[in-house]
């Protein structure tokens, strides 16, 4: 089960990072998007001066849903970690951010999307960044080594979160932050109506509930967790899709008003 879901999600992004590869800046919002041209989820997430510092690749390979970077509060000299870095776009502005002395990993399993984050960066002309091929379930860095791990949109799309807030845990050093942006579900819907939602949303895995994603990551030995909504997603937007589901919009808007979100979830492990 837990293979199938990446073998799907690996698939559905080395054709993302082609597309990008192919058509870059083609689209008017400026994303890698398969909903649609200008996405409910993946636009406007950044600011200008965080879009006018990157490659014009980079910003159209944008497939997050939050911009963590700007909400980690990065310093100087940190290392930061970015599961699943897609197009490098979060890593590049968080080698900005942490400057000369610090370092920016992102680590990604689909090889076209490493390839297009590598050229990324060398269009960038940016020295403090390394992208790893790996899976965020079984991150290739030592223990205790890691700062702040970002992510956008990516875990989601796991099919072991448990495992993926785990090894976040080991690799931070004591007192590191977690600072991620993703999908999360708020309060009760019922399974069928969640699904076709969610596939819509892109997450293949299945988002966590907001419970459970508190739960989850006390669990793994976070402390300090809090889950900050950024943007709540209208069934207006998911219309089309829905009624292709064989789902009538207007009945289930009420069971879907005001649940899907994309939040930022902070937490931290204990000095
Ligand atoms: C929705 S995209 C987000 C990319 C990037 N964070 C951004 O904001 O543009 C998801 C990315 O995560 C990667 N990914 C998904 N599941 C993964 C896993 N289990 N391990 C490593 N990478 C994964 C995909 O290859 C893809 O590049």
């Amino acid at each position: 089960m837990s293979d199938d879901i990446k073998g799907i999600v690996k698939e559905k992004y080395a054709q993302a990072a082609l597309r990008v590869t192919a058509a870059a800046g083609s689209s008017c919002c400026g994303t890698a998007s398969s909903r649609g041209e200008c996405d409910p989820i993946t636009s406007g997430i950044y600011g200008d001066s965080d879009m006018s510092a990157l490659p014009d690749e980079a910003r159209a390979a944008s497939l997050g849903c939050g911009n963590p970077t700007a909400l980690a509060e990065l310093k100087p000299g940190e290392t930061v970690l970015d599961l699943g870095s897609g197009g490098g776009i979060d890593v590049l502005l968080s080698a900005g951010r942490v400057g000369p002395t610090g370092k920016a990993y992102g680590l990604d399993m689909t090889d076209e999307m490493l390839a297009l984050a590598r050229e990324n960066q060398r269009k960038a002309g940016v020295g403090n960044v390394e992208f790893l091929k790996g899976e965020i379930e079984q991150i290739p860095l030592p223990s205790n080594t890691v700062d702040v791990i970002i992510s956008n949109c990516v875990i989601n799309l796991s099919a072991d979160k448990d495992r993926v807030f785990a090894e976040a845990f080991r690799v931070l050093k004591p007192g590191g932050r977690l600072a991620v942006s993703d999908v999360v579900v708020r309060g009760e819907v019922p399974a069928a109506i969640r699904r076709s939602v969610e596939l819509w949303i892109g997450c293949v895995a299945g988002a966590l509930e907001e419970r459970q994603y508190r739960d989850k990551l006390a669990a793994a030995g976070f402390e300090g967790i809090d889950l900050e909504p950024t943007r709540v997603y209208r069934v207006e937007d998911a219309r089309d899709f829905l009624t292709g589901a064989g789902l009538d919009a207007d009945t289930i808007a009420p069971q879907v008003a005001d649940r899907f979100m994309s939040a930022f979830v902070r937490a931290r492990k204990p000095a």
